[in-house]
């Protein structure tokens, strides 16, 4: 069992990931948590003390290696930032899910917490820039797209399962 989750920041992919894994059994791996173990550093410090595109090269280097095994991956929202990375997706074969919303339910999901820089640095405004300009490529690069909003996680897997 392969899958990819793709999505802005708070769109649930690290949820839907654990939970379809439970559901089949099957290894799940947040990218971001695997980067965060793999350089000892949180997203945050890496942003600051590496810059955004080391950030990106890593995430690449992680697919590479993640898109070998068996398992549900999380991705992380800026993956569809970097072509290099996009193709590697595509041409896995590896079934993509897109998890989408409106920008204010992703906002109210990511304003809670600091552990995201860009969420820092951009703001409501800048952010909801940063959402219309991926939207397009989320759609492009997705086999399938889940509307999360008034949903609970149950109601997605049900949603993803009928694709599978
Ligand atoms: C980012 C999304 C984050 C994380 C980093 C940058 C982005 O992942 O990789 O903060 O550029 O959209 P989540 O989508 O899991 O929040």
């Amino acid at each position: 069992m392969q899958l990819i989750l793709i999505g802005f920041m708070g769109s649930g992919k690290t949820t839907i990931a654990r939970k379809i894994a439970h559901h089949f059994h099957c290894d799940w791996v947040d990218l971001d948590r695997y980067i965060m173990q793999e350089q000892q550093m949180t997203i945050n410090e890496i942003f600051a003390e590496k810059g955004q595109a080391a950030f990106r090269q890593m995430e690449f280097e992680a697919l590479q290696v993640l898109i070998q095994n068996d398992g549900v991956i999380a991705t992380g929202g800026g993956v569809v930032d970097d072509a290099q990375t996009r193709y590697l997706i595509k041409q896995s074969h590896i079934p993509i899910f897109f998890l989408n919303g409106s920008y204010e339910a992703h906002w109210r999901r990511v304003s809670r917490n600091d552990r995201r820089p860009l969420v820092n640095q951009l703001g409501h405004d800048g952010l909801r820039e940063l959402y219309y300009e991926r939207r397009p490529k989320y759609y492009r690069l997705a086999n399938y797209t889940i509307f999360f909003q008034h949903k609970t996680p149950n109601m997605m897997l049900a949603e993803i399962d009928v694709q599978l």
